[in-house]
């Protein structure tokens, strides 16, 4: 291992499958472990992450010889991008390995909350078996507004069409002929705020994006409207979406993630019409095999000279 070319951290679990390009290239040294578990960080070349390894300027300084940093996901939020500019470390994602699994997840969390499914599946094994508590509504025929149109965007539209839901698209980069080819009507904010029953909201989180539905914009939607989080917890404002289910303007919430992660806010998980997972929308076995076997590839890949595809 000491002879090796290549030295490289994989610090949170990944799918070994995919980490094959890299346990399999006789180049490589390559150490699974959490970086507070290592005790020398310098000799590393490579590190990769998921989101619980919080890439910061006091590690980047701890890894003097590292020169990439490998996201096998999308969001780089745990990512000092600053510092890592400043070390010269190239930062990489993985920006398409988990698009189907977090669109399947976004729509399993539509059904389930418009079907009231977590409730009513509660309710039945705890040995009720109450029928009337659990009227639903039907997809077919709502209107979805869709805040974001990336690759994740776009698959929902697709899987919406499928259940005859009629689209509302607000994306500020969506071209007109980019709409016209995937069949979507772009609309204003203001358009999609007014005339949605659900608004899934699929961008990552920035200055611009963040609270994009809070107070001033959730106050613009109809009265009974569901809101979906599945992308970044912060995009939707957690206390003004707990004003609007108090008050009962938001017939409910379906949220994959949080502003604060794990998720501490009792009062907002507490709200009946509020379900919930722990931010698990790209966790299945497929999307973690590709998002570990593209930083896999992208990094060996740029260790060897080639310029990084995913920065
Ligand atoms: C991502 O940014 O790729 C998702 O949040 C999934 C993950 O946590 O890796």
């Amino acid at each position: 291992e000491r002879t090796a070319k290549y030295h490289i951290l994989v610090s949170d679990a990944m799918s070994q499958e995919g980490l094959l390009p890299l346990l399999e290239n006789a180049n490589v040294h390559c150490v699974e472990a959490y970086v507070d578990e290592v005790e020398d960080l310098t000799q590393f070349d490579a590190l990769l992450v998921r989101s619980a390894t919080k890439v910061t300027e006091e590690l980047l300084q701890k890894m003097p010889n590292l020169k990439i940093v490998a996201r096998a996901g999308v969001g780089v939020d745990n990512i000092d991008l600053d510092a890592a500019t400043k070390h010269g470390v190239v930062v990489v994602n993985a920006p398409d390995g988990n698009t189907i699994s977090t669109a399947e997840h976004t729509f399993a969390m539509i059904s389930s909350l418009l079907r009231k499914i977590p409730q009513a599946n509660a309710s039945i094994k705890a040995g009720e078996w109450n029928r009337k508590a659990f009227q639903g509504s039907e997809l077919r025929g709502k209107t979805l507004g869709i805040v974001g149109f990336g690759r994740i965007g776009t698959q929902i539209a697709k899987r919406a069409r499928a259940f005859e839901m009629s689209l509302l698209v607000f994306d500020p980069f969506l071209t007109k002929a980019r709409a016209e080819k995937i069949g979507v009507t772009p609309a204003s904010l203001d358009d999609v705020l007014a005339q949605s029953d659900i608004i899934t909201v699929h961008t990552p989180l920035t200055k611009e994006t963040k609270g994009i539905l809070g107070m001033e914009n959730i106050a613009k939607t109809k009265q009974g409207v569901f809101l979906i989080n599945c992308a970044r917890g912060g995009i939707i404002d957690e206390s003004a979406l707990k004003h609007y289910l108090a008050n009962g303007h938001i017939a409910g919430a379906a949220l994959d993630v949080f502003e604060e992660e794990p998720a501490q806010d009792k009062e907002l998980l507490e709200f009946d019409n509020v379900i919930a997972t722990p931010h698990i929308a790209a966790s299945t076995k497929e999307a973690q095999l590709n998002v570990a076997s593209q930083v896999s590839e992208e990094v060996i890949r740029f260790l060897e000279g080639q310029p990084a595809t995913n920065s």
